[in-house]
């Protein structure tokens, strides 16, 4: 039923079983501390699922021993392992004979090291990769590797399609409910050492004691996993339950009510991760209330968790109904001239596009361009704007796309990646964040493939330059089986699934198309309402001439916000890719794509491919049968017959909105809209 996710740890063949068994015969633990012991259960209950149950005995009293240790513990010290460039959280694994007796040891220079270490061992027997002769060493890129919960203390979750909240605050801290092992266990085995309980849009009740208390004894569950919990923090809290008139900060009052606030949770969660603040965005309040800016804001609270060791994650997504300019361009605007001004434990947490999560965007132009300021990537794992949990979309692909876009500020090669994992300015202090799709639902993600998702997110955290093809593959392994007859016709299916949904939902670079409010299906047509750039029709600007939305200096200038080479690309018909040509630029009807196609025919045509590829997806699946539990496999063919039918609305709907201006015949062959 996918409760197991990607650690089903179900049997070997047994033509490969013995060649394992006999390398993983035993497990023998350094140490006895509470993360030596869970990496200790964990490889226990793998091996036992895979293999055969271990027994215990020491390194080199037999061969088949799987030593686990940090640096410090004796019995790994006297290897003398090259440890050091492993860093905090990075592990070895290597066979290698102690006392002529072969083993297979797993070390890292801290307990959780070993963890992640067990994880991959898991995972090579789990993908049948050969692990006789072991000697592979790996460390994560990036320094926090975070979920983000939009959970609401009354257990409903923004933007969340997978049932209620796991977190379940009312039985909180009484009651622990198990599954948050399973929770901690699975991102460690992604490498995942960050999460943020609730949502951004916060409560300041969240920051009251009985929810310290609740939260503390969810870090209390995560810790020997890795994980510090952090909190998403109301800038009005001081007023609101701090009983202040004002939440300034600048003022006295509110700062000792900052300070005073994480002494508070410190003594109940002494590793506590720090707070996350959506600041003066869509409503929410935030210095600006009080004439003061993003730094003041930021940086007063860096002061108060700074002594613990905290920081501060600061959103960058930002915009107001107040600034008619571009919403595209608010973030940038308001950040890129406060680099360097940001206190060391601030990070600036910037999505990945300028406008929100949308099926495709060009990179955030705030890459790059605050290279003395700590900048971290948000991605979204739970699709908001691509289908919710019904869609199947895998989004390695967009992070993918993202994290190797070329921000060309020191020229090529810049890359995003190269701006969140640090190395581009030396940056120590690195974030990626994911948008959680977690939620009740037995299978986590509210759809199997969704989980695909939490996956890949957690593997480009530790590495944001890994390929997501070969994650998708570990995965699909992992989750379903290594028979290749399934592997790779799922794995192609899943790597299309991405430009599928961009074709039928927003092709050639359109955006925000999506129904008003839920963002569920077509709404090309959304206007009016509480403000223009919560509207579908602002985006497209769509009219009798063209459609398309005017970023070069003719019009909004966003792409002046970009380094000048990529900036000019933008702008300039001739380079810009035509994946983004209407995020860029305004067109006429006749305008001819590369194909020859007129710019009409060509968005008709794309509209029809993605519903294509979404029928192609379907006969897939259906192909797939043989290798997949009847319950896994029902609930996914149920979902595409529901995503074939809403590709097929999308493409109508939007051809039938559009056609409304273009006057134009759909080209030869294209079905009119049913
Ligand atoms: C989107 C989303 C909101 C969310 C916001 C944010 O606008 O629709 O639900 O609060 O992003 O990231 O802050």
């Amino acid at each position: 039923d996918g409760y197991d996710l990607w650690l089903r740890y179900k049997p070997v063949e047994a033509s490969a079983k013995g060649a394992y068994a006999a390398r993983a015969a035993a497990i023998a633990p350094a140490s006895d501390t509470p993360t030596m012991k869970v990496a200790r259960a964990e490889l226990e209950r793998g091996l036992t699922g895979l293999v055969g149950k271990p027994a215990s005995a020491a390194a080199g009293t037999r061969d088949g021993v799987i030593l686990l240790g940090a640096a410090s513990d004796p019995a790994v010290a006297k290897l003398n392992l090259p440890l050091k460039s492993l860093g905090e959280d990075g592990y070895l694994i290597r066979t290698l004979p102690v006392n002529g007796k072969a083993t297979t040891v797993i070390a890292a220079n801290r307990d959780i090291g070993v963890l992640y270490g067990v994880f991959r061992y898991l995972e090579l027997i789990q993908t049948r990769q050969p692990v006789a002769s072991l000697d592979l060493a790996s460390a994560p890129k990036v320094k926090l590797r975070m979920l983000n919960h939009w959970d609401n203390l009354n257990r409903t979750v923004e933007r969340g399609y997978s049932g209620q909240s796991i977190f379940d605050w009312w039985k909180l801290p009484d009651h622990v409910d198990p599954r948050m092992v399973d929770y901690a266990r699975a991102n460690a085995s992604l490498g995942i050492n960050g999460a943020v309980l609730n949502n951004v849009n916060a409560k300041a009740d969240s920051l009251t004691a009985p929810f310290i208390d609740k939260a503390a004894a969810l870090a209390d569950t995560f810790r020997p996993y890795g994980i510090k919990v952090y909190l998403s923090a109301r800038f009005s809290a001081p007023i609101e339950i701090g009983g202040l008139k004002t939440a300034d900060p600048l003022d006295p009052a509110v700062r000792a009510f900052w300070k005073a606030k994480a002494d508070e949770i410190y003594k109940e969660i002494p590793d506590f991760g720090g707070f996350l603040v959506k600041a003066n965005s869509e409503g929410q309040p935030g210095p600006q209330d009080y004439g003061r800016t993003h730094v003041d804001g930021a940086n007063m609270l860096a002061q108060a968790v700074g002594p613990h060791g905290g920081v501060v994650i600061w959103r960058a997504f930002v915009y107001s109904h107040e600034q008619p300019d571009d919403r595209a361009k608010q973030g940038y605007t308001e950040f890129k001239a406060f680099d360097g001004q940001f206190a060391d434990n601030v990070v600036i947490q910037v999505k990945n596009g300028a406008i929100d999560f949308q099926p495709r965007e060009p990179f955030h132009p705030l890459f790059g361009a605050m290279p003395k300021s700590n900048i971290g990537m948000e991605f979204q794992i739970t699709k908001e704007y691509l289908g919710f949990a019904t869609h199947l979309v895998y989004l390695g692909p967009l992070f993918e796309e993202t994290l190797k876009a070329d921000t060309m500020v020191k020229g090529k090669g810049s890359t995003v990646a190269k701006v969140v994992d640090g190395q581009l300015d030396g940056r120590k202090l690195t974030v990626m964040a994911g948008v959680a799709n977690i939620g009740s639902d037995r299978n986590w993600s509210g759809s199997q493939f969704d989980q695909a998702n939490w996956y890949v997110f957690g593997r480009l955290a530790w590495d944001p330059e890994a390929d997501t093809r070969a994650i998708a593959r570990d995965w699909a392994k992992m989750t379903f089986t290594n028979d290749e007859r399934f592997v790779k016709p799922a794995v192609d299916m899943m790597m299309g699934s991405r430009e599928a949904a961009v074709d039928y939902m927003t092709p050639l670079g359109l955006h925000h198309q999506m129904g008003e409010g839920h963002h569920y299906g077509p709404g090309p047509w959304v206007s009016g309402g509480p403000r223009a750039d919560w509207t579908s029709v602002y985006y497209a600007k769509a009219g009798p001439d063209g459609i398309g939305f005017d970023r070069t200096p003719t019009g909004s200038d966003a792409t002046s916000q970009y380094a000048p080479p990529v900036g000019a690309c933008f702008a300039d018909l001739k380079c810009v890719d035509e994946k983004d040509l209407l995020w860029f630029h305004h067109l006429p009807w006749d305008y001819r794509l590369n194909s020859g196609d007129t710019l009409w025919d060509g968005m008709v045509k794309h509209y029809s491919r993605g519903v294509s590829y979404v029928d192609g997806m379907n006969r897939t699946w259906a192909s797939l049968a043989p290798y997949v539990d009847a319950p896994r496999h029902a609930e996914v063919a149920d979902f595409l017959k529901i995503q074939r039918n809403e590709a097929q609305w999308w493409r109508d709907a939007s051809i039938a909105w559009f056609q409304t201006f273009s006057k134009r015949p759909l080209p030869a062959g294209e079905k009119p809209p049913e």
